[in-house]
């Protein structure tokens, strides 16, 4: 079946007050990390809260591939026998990733340094992004690929037989590429050391010290910092409670800032410093959000976030912020449009690279619903329209990209004329329960 036969159109419109409290589903990127830890340790890893959507739930059957025995045992519960480091064997067949980055590139890095050949794939998405910058330093401990032309999927990776231990400065601010050099570095002698400038987000980092790794993270030049892991590790199973994910929780969040007379709460979102850019940055908007009932959660802290409508103004963001809230881009535009005054949002050019062409994707849904934008090569200045300036009535392309038609479908409930989306099928990656959720709230998205 092709594309456009599977095409789900999604509309929304003006809603009345967002009231209720509401759990956005589990961190995507603890989830494919519980699962791929969990298939490289000894012994069994229990994990609750296990984000099910379908990015995760192909990252779990890719496991199974490799030799683990991933078993489910009821909704988020699940179970991960692994193999240990230096166990996976051989896939008989390709491993599809369909649209997660995470899920390929981690999965890349944690077979580089075993003997063995593995072939991925994915969807139309994740064949167009680049790979080339986990497959060349993944060539530094001896692993050898084939990809097609500008280094795309499908990949044929050939893990390295006698893998050498590297130090590696990162060239571009990815947390994929981070944990991909990390989990090669588990099956090789001898410590290697991965120095990254900008702090891209850790959860690769904290987990594997919980498994029991010896990593270490200092201080390097010029604000860099050094990881270095020692290899030929021994990883031992622990339980996962997976936290709520900041990036789903954007969602609700900005809906509540936006919809007048909303009130909303969101339940034990996770709040890693390395995660919260977009709070820092809807406060300085002036946005009421209030951390209640802060905690730990299995080393990371959560947090219920009360959130109230609120009047926004423009606000410029610091580029060194961009790892920190990189996928929330798109749904900081959406509250931008509804602000007082321009945002201004620069060192962008990661959002290029995602699941979509992300700039070119929100400006042009911008212009479709009447918001003026200034696109740039490495980021978007948003011309605020005022909280009932937005006109909507637009069209917005998706380009199979989940975050653009969650963003946009939140802008159509505070616009002025219904807002559709071409696409809502790949909302199903990363948050299934999207439209159930907002309704539970008193949104008024559907069919
Ligand atoms: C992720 C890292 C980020 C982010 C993605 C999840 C992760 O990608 O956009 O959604 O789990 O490591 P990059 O590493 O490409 O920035």
């Amino acid at each position: 079946m092709s594309r456009t036969e599977k095409l789900k159109p999604l509309r929304a419109e003006k809603t009345g007050p967002l009231k209720g409290a509401a759990i956005a589903p589990g961190d995507k990127s603890v989830s494919h990390r519980a699962l791929i830890l969990g298939a490289l340790s000894i012994g069994e890893t229990s994990i609750s809260g296990l984000l099910e959507a379908e990015d995760v739930l192909n990252t779990a059957q890719a496991m199974r591939s490799l030799g683990a025995d991933v078993v489910r045992d009821g909704e988020g519960r699940w179970r991960v026998h692994g193999v240990g480091v230096a166990g996976w064997s051989e896939p008989s067949d390709a491993l599809d990733f369909g649209n997660s980055g995470t899920g390929v590139r981690l999965t890349m890095g944690a077979v580089a340094t075993t003997p063995i050949t593995t072939i991925f794939t994915g969807d139309a998405s994740l064949r167009r992004r680049p790979m080339r910058r986990v497959l060349e330093p993944l060539s530094l401990f001896g692993a050898v690929a084939d990809s097609r032309e500008g280094g795309l999927l499908p990949v044929t990776l050939h893990g390295a037989r006698q893998p050498l231990p590297i130090e590696y400065r990162m060239t571009v601010a990815s947390a994929q590429v981070k944990s991909a050099l990390l989990l090669a570095a588990l099956n090789v002698p001898g410590r290697s050391t991965i120095i990254e400038r900008a702090a891209t987000r850790d959860h690769t980092e904290r987990m594997l010290k919980a498994f029991g790794a010896e990593i270490t993270v200092e201080p390097a030049s010029d604000g860099a910092s050094a990881i270095s892991l020692t290899g030929e590790a021994e990883l031992r199973s622990i339980p996962i409670a997976v936290p709520s994910d900041p990036s789903s929780a954007a969602f609700p969040l900005v809906a509540a800032l936006i919809v007048p007379g909303s009130d909303v709460i969101l339940k034990g979102v996770m709040l890693n410093p390395r995660r919260i850019g977009l709070i820092e940055s809807l406060l300085e908007m002036g946005a009421k959000i209030e951390i209640r009932n802060a905690r730990d959660n299995g080393g990371e802290k959560i947090g219920d976030l009360a959130v109230k409508h609120s009047a926004l103004r423009g606000i410029e963001i610091p580029p060194e912020r961009a790892p920190s809230m990189i996928d929330e881009y798109p749904v900081l535009a959406v509250a931008a449009a509804f602000a007082e005054g321009s945002t201004v949002m620069r060192g962008l050019e990661e959002l290029r690279v995602k699941e979509s062409d992300r700039l070119a994707a929100v400006a042009a849904g911008l212009g479709a619903n009447g918001v003026r934008f200034e696109e740039l090569a490495d980021g978007l200045i948003v011309h605020g329209a005022g909280p009932d300036g937005v006109t909507g009535g637009g069209n917005v392309l998706t380009h199979m990209d989940h975050r653009i038609a969650m963003s946009f479908l939140v802008m159509g409930l505070a616009s002025a004329a219904p807002l559709r989306v071409d696409d809502g099928s790949m909302i199903a990656t990363s948050f299934p329960n999207f439209i159930a959720l907002m309704q539970s709230l008193g949104a008024d998205i559907g069919y």
